[in-house]
Formats: structure tokens, sequence, C-alpha cells
């Protein structure tokens, strides 16, 4: 995981961008990589390439408005 996440910074910053996904059927996934499933398995993929276009805005909640901070 750390691996993944430490290749998605080093591409942001050559300005290629990523996305990690985590929710996909493993085992189908797996067989047509022909992944040894005994010495290996999926935890992760991510997919990295160059935008087409610019990004539309994101529109995010304030950080306030969902976490509180209990000191
Ligand atoms: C480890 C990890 C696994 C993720 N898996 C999924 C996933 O399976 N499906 C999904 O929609 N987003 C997943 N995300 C979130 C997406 O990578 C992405 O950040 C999210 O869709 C928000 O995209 P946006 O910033 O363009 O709105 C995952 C994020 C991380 C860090």
């Amino acid at each position: 995981m750390f691996l993944a996440l430490n290749m998605m910074n080093a591409a942001a910053f050559k300005g290629i961008d990523s996305c990690a996904i985590a929710g996909f059927e493993r085992e189908a996934v797996e067989e047509i990589l022909g992944i040894d499933t005994k010495k290996q398995r999926l935890s992760l993929m991510v997919p990295f390439g160059y935008r087409l276009n610019e990004q539309p805005p994101k529109y995010r909640r304030n950080l306030g408005d969902i976490v509180k901070f209990i000191n």
C-alpha cells in the first residue's frame, strides 16, 4: 500500500495523474493477470495517465463541517 502511495505522489510531482482503486473483483483480476495466488495477492490497482482536459473544480465540504476536534 505504501509503495503504491509513494508511486502516486512521485507521479503527481511529474504531472501524471493516478487513482487508487481497492474495490475490484480480486480473484477475477488475479486470474486475468495470471498471478500465482499461492505466492502473491492483489490488494490495490492504480491506473496512471495524463489528463486530456483540465479537471473541473472540486466541491468539498469544509473540514470543520465533518470533523470535530476534541481537546
Ligand atoms: C487505498 C485507496 C483505495 C481506494 N479505492 C477506491 C475504490 O475502490 N473506489 C472508489 O470509487 N474510490 C476509491 N478510492 C478513492 C479514489 O482513489 C479517489 O480518491 C476518489 O474517487 C476521489 O476522487 P476525486 O478526488 O477525483 O473526487 C481509493 C482511495 C485510496 C487511497
